[in-house]
């Protein structure tokens, strides 16, 4: 792994820890188990990442994006203890481990799920950057994420065409990607033209990396994902609708779309291969 992804990472997860650390006297001690079975179980870590080169590539320490890419980390795990619910998808593993209502019970894994959601915005509100919290909470919410969950359920058993697709991804995995990119060149204090640019850049690749999340769904392998493959069968899918080799292509073009918009900021040969990286990854 390169050392600037490994920085990033490590600081992401001690200070998700230490956040939580001040809780370690409560009662409920439960939830803040259950809580960071899955926020600190590991993960790719990718948001956090986004935010902070961001920041970094407007010039900036690159830690004052530190309060958002918490945010988004814990957003992003909310969400992924909630779709791997019985009710949604149903699955049993994740980052590697059984997944959290598996361990925790369904009750206690919305609640988890609830609370990461909300604290959330405690964490990012220390980044004192209104603007930021709003984006945050527009990628997240009916708007965003959660619109694409909906979209992505509602549409399961039923053909969809290409642009009902791109809808979904969009909203479902695109929003969080593009709030990490936004609020982290916020955070960086970019342009209003850098702003744009980020946008574009995470609309494009959070397209590639959802393509390319389904295509490992059909090509994984289940260990080193972390989670169960060949489970999306009744799914909308971009393999559903393209194939494997379109995909592939799209995965490509997307990327150069991306890279495309890094034209706006300074230094980005970290974030061009960080971006080239994902359309190979395996896990
Ligand atoms: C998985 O996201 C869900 C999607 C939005 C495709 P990641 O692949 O980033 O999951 P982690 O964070 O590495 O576990
Ligand atoms: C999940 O999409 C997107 C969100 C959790 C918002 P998927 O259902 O495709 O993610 P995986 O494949 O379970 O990680
Ligand atoms: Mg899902
Ligand atoms: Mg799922
Ligand atoms: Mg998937």
């Amino acid at each position: 792994m390169n050392e600037r992804t490994r920085e990033y990472r490590d600081y992401i997860h001690a200070y998700l820890k230490e956040w939580y650390a001040r809780s370690s006297d409560q009662p409920q001690a439960k939830l803040f188990e259950a809580m960071e079975y899955s926020l600190l179980a590991g993960g790719k870590r990718l948001r956090p990442v986004f935010a902070f080169e961001f920041c970094r590539m407007c010039g900036t320490d690159w830690k004052k994006a530190a309060p958002f890419a918490a945010a988004i980390e814990m957003i992003h795990t909310y969400s992924l203890i909630h779709d791997d619910l019985p009710c949604m998808d149903n699955d049993d593993y994740r980052r590697g481990r059984l997944t959290n209502h598996k361990v925790y019970g369904e009750a206690m894994a919305i609640l988890a799920g609830d609370a990461l959601l909300t604290d959330a915005f405690a964490v990012a509100s220390t980044g004192g950057i209104v603007d930021a919290i709003a984006v945050l909470a527009e990628c997240a919410g009916s708007l965003g994420m959660v619109g694409g969950q909906v979209l992505d359920i509602l549409s399961e058993e039923r053909v969809l065409t290409e642009q009902e697709v791109i809808d979904i991804q969009t909203r479902k995995t695109g929003a969080l990607i593009n709030a990490a990119c936004i609020t982290g060149a916020m955070a960086g204090g970019a342009t209003q033209e850098q702003i744009a640019a980020a946008g574009t850049f995470a609309g494009a690749l959070g397209l590639a990396f959802q393509i390319r999340d389904d295509m490992l769904d059909v090509i994984g392998d289940a260990k080193e994902l972390g989670k169960a493959v060949g489970v999306d069968g009744s799914k909308n899918t971009f393999v559903r609708l393209y194939g494997l080799e379109k995909c592939e292509e799209l995965v490509q073009k997307y990327t150069a779309v991306a890279i495309e918009a890094l034209s706006a900021f300074e230094d980005t040969e970290y974030m061009e291969a960080l971006a080239k990286s994902l359309t190979a990854r395996t896990a």
